[in-house]
């Protein structure tokens, strides 16, 4: 066995108490907790903390270029590693669009800028169609070179089921899945609200839930007709759950991906007009949570996702109608998941499933199981500390969150990427 350089003592893995060590930046071996003397190693004393593996975000719009008033790459990965997440894939809606090398190219030397010495790692998902018109397909083989993990058109679903349909053939020739942003671009698109009793009260146009629903299912018969993968983002309603089950029992090669705030707020956070709460697709129903939630324990959900979102105050702050949809949600994300599994809603390996294994596996991403080999990413996390979110506790620019002003309970006490402590 090669000698430890850090030794991260009696932090708490599965309910054990544990000695991680950690050589070459990668994982050594986890064994029991021991007064064992290691020589030369550094030593992180971590009694009463849980040692977790650093989480991926498949969903995240870091909004550099072009956006750089709501975010830049740089804070956008600041704010994941405080969040505990190690790998971060980002959303194409750039200006420019990320449609060719030259974008991704720079995307990711702001994330090498950013942090110089290795730091959370940066996986741009590729523009599906040219400048996210849905006219004409981008270069995807291009941009699969230049280090794009997926293809999206993100907000701006295709409208076209042929082109879609040749978008998925094309992407699967580079040997990376398409992402789809299901909503149908007919029935009010980005309207921010659920179509139903809130949004009737309030006067607004809804979205119903069968806008999302309905590209679901268009996308999971061209997933099985064509025998291609297809990943379904922010999935927020029970239709929707019920496809993707109906297509995962028929063997269709699908995944999907849910985000914090469809399992913890409703159409009612609304009521207010609070723009903060307007989000693409918008907050549901009791019902659809329930779905959800369910549909992680069995799983028909793969993995979480934030669908962070940030824009500046002076966008949010303006008549519900008008305003941009979106949550900042990288600052949040861990507290309020883990609130579901402190809450006995998930287990501890549900989590686990839906922020490590399943992403890293869907996109192929570095993964950290605690197996000896894998990259020492992983956060010393404190279960118990409650603290209140504000404007200034956020890394993130975008402080476009319903949450705020809440009492959440967790936070990343210190986080290490390959061994080396960046939190
Ligand atoms: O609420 C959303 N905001 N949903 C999306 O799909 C896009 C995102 C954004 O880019 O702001």
């Amino acid at each position: 066995m090669s000698h430890p350089e850090l030794v991260v003592r009696k932090a708490v893995w599965k309910g054990e108490e544990v000695d991680l060590l950690v050589a070459d930046g990668k994982i050594l071996e986890v064994v029991p907790s021991s007064d064992t003397m290691y020589e030369g190693a550094e030593v992180i004393a971590a009694r009463g903390l849980l040692l977790m593996p650093s989480l991926t975000d498949v969903h995240t719009h870091l909004r550099e270029p072009g956006f750089e008033y709501k975010e830049s790459i740089a804070s956008g990965l600041k704010a994941a590693v405080h969040g505990g997440f190690s790998n971060i894939m980002c959303m194409a809606n750039t200006a420019p669009v990320n449609d060719n090398s030259v974008v991704t190219d720079e995307m990711l030397a702001k994330a090498k800028q950013a942090y110089p010495a290795g730091g959370p790692r940066l996986f741009p998902i590729g523009a599906l169609t040219k400048k996210l018109e849905g006219k004409e397909l981008a270069p995807m083989h291009e941009l699969a070179e230049a280090g794009c993990m997926a293809f999206s058109n993100d907000g701006v679903p295709v409208k076209s089921s042929e082109l879609f349909r040749r978008a998925m053939e094309y992407a699967s020739d580079t040997g990376r899945p398409v992402i789809d942003h299901c909503e149908d671009p007919y029935l009010e698109p980005a309207a921010g609200v659920n179509e139903g009793e809130v949004s009737s009260l309030l006067g607004l146009a809804g979205q119903p839930d069968v806008a999302e629903a309905a590209q679901v299912a268009r996308d999971l018969l061209f997933a099985e007709y064509l025998d291609m993968h297809v990943h379904l983002a922010h999935i927020s309603c029970r239709k929707s759950v019920d496809l993707i089950a109906w297509a995962k029992k028929r063997g269709v090669k699908v995944t999907a991906e849910t985000c914090p705030h469809y399992l913890l707020l409703t159409e009612d956070a609304v009521r207010g007009y609070g723009t903060d709460t307007k989000v693409n697709p918008p907050l549901r129903t009791t019902d659809d949570v329930e779905a959800l939630l369910a549909g992680i324990k069995d799983g028909t959900i793969d993995m979480f996702a934030t669908d962070h979102a940030p824009h500046a105050a002076h966008e949010k702050e303006v008549e519900f109608m008008v305003a941009p949809c979106g949550i900042s949600g990288l600052d949040t994300a861990l507290p309020l998941t883990w609130s579901l599994v402190a809450s006995g809603k998930l287990t501890f390996d549900d989590f686990i499933r839906m922020w490590t294994t399943a992403p890293c596996k869907t996109f192929k991403l570095p993964l950290n199981r605690f197996i000896p080999g894998d990259p020492a990413d992983f956060f010393l996390f404190d279960p118990n500390e409650e603290w209140i979110l504000t404007a200034e506790s956020m890394h993130s620019k975008g402080k476009n969150t319903p949450f705020m002003g809440q009492t959440l309970k967790g936070r990343v006490i210190s986080h290490f990427l390959s061994g080396k402590k960046i939190v």
